[in-house]
């Protein structure tokens, strides 16, 4: 007889979990449409932060379900090395045309973890190709967060989640983080002052000389550290600096990728265009894992030497380009299109940042900032019990039926962009009492 015993919650170690405090208090979802989540006790649950940063089109979407569906039926599984399927080319094409140029290549992963070990790998591999073999630091941000694969967690900058791992990659440093809450809090969209921190960029290069280095990766916007939106000018430094240093510019989009700040990317939201963008999360809205890395023609060409039945990059997933993922995101683009989604935020930006910002007053709040359908509320933490404060804000909302998502003493809002106007004002309701109700 099997030794498993149903609904066991003990074999089951959960990522990013206070396993211990959820077991003894399960929060179990069981079904999903549109806004809302349904609990494993019925309640519908208010979807605040589109599952995990995700689930831009909300969830349960016809189209989506339906490409999934016949997908199964139709061709579960291609090979992904020296063999294609309609679906991979059409959905990068599309994706491409999404783009400015010249961002027009197009690489397929399985996650925001592996875009970003992809675009790192390319990087230095692309220097190479071009003949400059000591280009090979990366340089990443602090607070910056990149996914937990060992390149990701070197470049990226939350100490929690590489303390624990040992030296990690070599040839990694880092410039500071945007967050000047002394001179920016209660900033709408784009703070005023810190364009200047690009220039730390400057010394980096003075430091290591930019002839070892390779690129630079950034989130256009910090979601998972707390939403930390770039002051006005500071990308465009970053840009320069790369370029009059030929230093590659990768931007990590997996969260402000496909509509969260109002267009397509963050890359059309601020006018920047980088060499390389990373995304995953939002290409399926979170429905079949997978991510796409963006890279420009001239990287894709330095590639394409040697003689032509040589591969000409060692890398790649055995899932990248799955069929079912593929059909998800063209199922997912499609509902995108039909429903003008990749604007939407823009839409809504003033109605959410009016009903955000009105939290100002109540208790703990130390900050509020936003941009396109994204909100973050910093709160004050309790004196020597840090993220204590914003953990029982986030079990006191879901008691409420609202999601939300907390990042230390911050949380942070991201909902599907098919939100109604009166489901905006829910979430706020409901998060103002919340602030009221917690200690
Ligand atoms: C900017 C950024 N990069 C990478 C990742 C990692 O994505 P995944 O969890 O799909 O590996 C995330 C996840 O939140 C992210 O926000």
């Amino acid at each position: 007889m099997s030794q498993a015993v149903t609904n066991n919650l003990e074999a089951f170690w959960m990522p990013f979990t206070a396993n211990r405090q959820f077991k003894k208090n399960p929060r179990m979802l069981v079904g999903a449409k549109d806004m809302h989540y349904t609990a494993a006790d019925g309640r519908q649950i208010l979807d605040g932060t589109a599952g995990l940063w995700c689930c831009n089109a909300g969830h349960g979407r016809p189209k989506v379900v339906e490409a999934i569906q016949k997908q199964a039926a139709e061709l579960d599984y291609a090979p992904a090395f020296q063999m294609g399927h309609p679906k991979a080319f059409e959905l990068a094409a599309r994706l491409s045309a999404m783009m400015p140029k010249p961002l027009d290549h197009v690489f397929f992963t399985n996650s925001g973890s592996e875009s970003v070990e992809t675009a790192l790998k390319t990087a230095i591999a692309y220097h190479r190709a071009k003949g400059n073999a000591a280009k090979t630091r990366l340089i990443g941000r602090q607070r910056g967060y990149h996914g937990v694969n060992f390149g990701g967690i070197s470049v990226g900058g939350i100490s929690g989640n590489r303390k624990m791992f040992g030296s990690l990659l070599t040839g990694v440093d880092h410039i500071r983080d945007t967050h000047d809450i002394e001179r920016n809090a209660f900033t709408r969209g784009q703070p005023e002052h810190g364009a200047e921190f690009a220039d730390d960029l400057l010394n980096v290069i003075k430091l290591h000389d930019a002839s070892t280095i390779a690129a630079v990766i950034v989130e256009p916007m910090a979601g998972s550290t707390g939403v930390l939106i770039p002051p006005k000018g500071y990308l465009e430094r970053l840009r320069k600096i790369c370029d009059d240093n030929d230093i590659l510019l990768i931007f990590d989009e997996v969260i402000t990728g496909f509509g969260r700040l109002g267009s397509a990317f963050a890359v059309d939201h601020f006018g920047v265009v980088p060499d390389m963008v990373t995304t995953a999360k939002g290409l399926t809205s979170g429905t079949v894992p997978m991510g796409a890395v963006f890279v420009s023609s001239s990287i894709y060409e330095a590639f394409m030497q040697g003689p032509e039945h040589m591969i000409e990059f060692f890398h790649g997933y055995t899932y990248s380009g799955h069929p079912l993922a593929c059909a998800a995101a063209l199922g997912t683009l499609d509902t995108y299109e039909d429903e003008g989604l990749m604007t939407r935020g823009a839409e809504l930006a003033d109605h959410w940042a009016d009903a955000l910002h009105s939290l100002k007053d109540h208790p703990h709040v130390i900050d509020i900032r936003n941009m396109g359908l994204i909100g973050a509320v910093e709160l004050e933490p309790i004196a020597g019990e840090p993220t204590k404060r914003a953990f029982s804000a986030f079990l006191k909302a879901f008691e409420e039926g609202l999601m939300i998502r907390t990042t230390g003493d911050i949380i942070a809002l991201s909902p599907p962009l098919i939100i109604s106007r009166a489901q905006i004002d829910e979430v706020f309701g409901i998060l103002g009492k919340v602030l009221k109700a917690i200690d």
